[in-house]
């Protein structure tokens, strides 16, 4: 088995899923400006040194993605942050697109930037322990959009970054992220994220990918934060796995979802109920951002003494998350933890 489909695979581990902890230098400010913390070079370190040295790491998470910044930073001890990550048998990631801009010809959609140079990145991050990358391409819901340019292009420029990714033998995340943000309902979701999906594997194919060496890190099908009506959890579950099974082909290993602003404990229920429709043709797990983090910012505010709680608040979160990845949440579970 080549390089690429081993660590594809270790991603997507059984119990286990991925961190997300790239959040950009402005991403990670706002969230810092909403506990109280004043975003440096040394706040982030240390908040990101508390993550990596949590124990339930090493139970249920399998890879961390993280930001240029973080990559190169060392512990306070002088340890680099990437050996906590791979001394807690998680593999290091590294987010490579450099955000997004307006995309040309649509200026009301978004397009992902950083394919320049790329080729010439992928060998350092690979030296310095990475393993896996991430690219997310943005589609927006709304009236009349997307456009044909927005989904074609971002699954464009997402099969170029995997293609190159795959030739450094790191494994691309591939993440086209249909937003949350909006009125629509979960059909119009569905809708939209099967298109974009199908867009995305047909450039797959173009750019000569090879579907065993990457992982998906899709949206789920979901009701926009403002719809009139919010879908239930059987029923996101059920179309999400709808949608899956008719657009990603079963060669890929696993799928990794993104949270993409669902409450904690919505983002665990909907991963377990889909679990819990298997056998499925590939693994499905977590890539959470603010759903594995929302609660340790919360518990750390900044604070040395409250570090220790910062950490209990990530492993329940990343136990809860392990549990759904197999279908064995209880929200039982939940309670026991407050
Ligand atoms: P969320 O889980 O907060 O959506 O973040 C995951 C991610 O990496 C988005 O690109």
């Amino acid at each position: 088995m080549s390089e690429l489909e081993k660590n594809a695979r270790r991603m997507v581990a059984a119990g286990k899923g991925i961190l997300a902890a790239d959040e950009s230098t402005t991403t990670i400010g706002k969230r810092f400006d909403a506990i109280g913390v004043v975003s440096t070079e040394t706040s982030r370190r240390d908040y990101r040194e508390l993550m990596f040295r949590t124990g339930a790491m090493k139970e249920f998470i399998s890879g961390v993605i993280l930001y240029d910044e973080t990559i190169w930073q060392d512990a306070a001890d002088g340890t680099p942050l990437v050996k906590l990550i791979t001394d807690a048998g998680a593999l290091p990631g590294i987010k490579v697109d450099e955000g997004t801009e307006a995309l040309p010809g649509s200026p009301k959609e978004l397009i992902t930037k950083g394919l320049d140079g790329l080729s010439k990145r992928l060998p350092k991050y690979y030296e310095r322990g990475a393993r896996f990358a991430k690219w997310r391409g943005v589609i927006d819901i709304g009236a009349g959009i997307p456009s044909h340019n927005c989904v074609h292009a971002n699954a464009h420029a997402l099969a170029r970054y995997a293609a190159l990714c795959q030739q450094a033998n790191i494994v691309p995340i591939v993440e086209p992220e249909v937003m949350m943000d909006g009125e629509h309902d979960i059909d119009r979701c569905y809708g939209v994220t099967e298109w974009v999906l199908n867009e995305t594997f047909r450039e797959l194919y173009y750019a000569g990918v090879k579907l065993e060496g990457i992982v998906l890190k899709p949206n789920m099908a979901i009701a926009g934060k403002k719809a009139a009506k919010r879908a239930g959890v059987q029923e996101v579950a059920e179309k999400t796995v709808r949608m899956l099974k008719n657009c990603v082909p079963p060669s890929v290993p696993g799928i990794a979802f993104l949270s993409g602003g669902q409450s904690d404990e919505e983002a665990t229920a909907h991963l377990d109920a889909m679990n819990k429709l298997g056998p499925l043709p590939w693994a499905l797990t977590f890539s959470y951002g603010r759903a594995l983090q929302a609660a340790p910012q919360k518990a750390w505010s900044g604070k040395k003494e409250n570090v220790a709680s910062a950490q209990r608040a990530l492993a329940h979160r990343a136990r809860m998350n392990g549990l759904a990845s197999l279908g064995k949440w209880v929200q039982g579970l939940e309670k026991e933890a407050a």
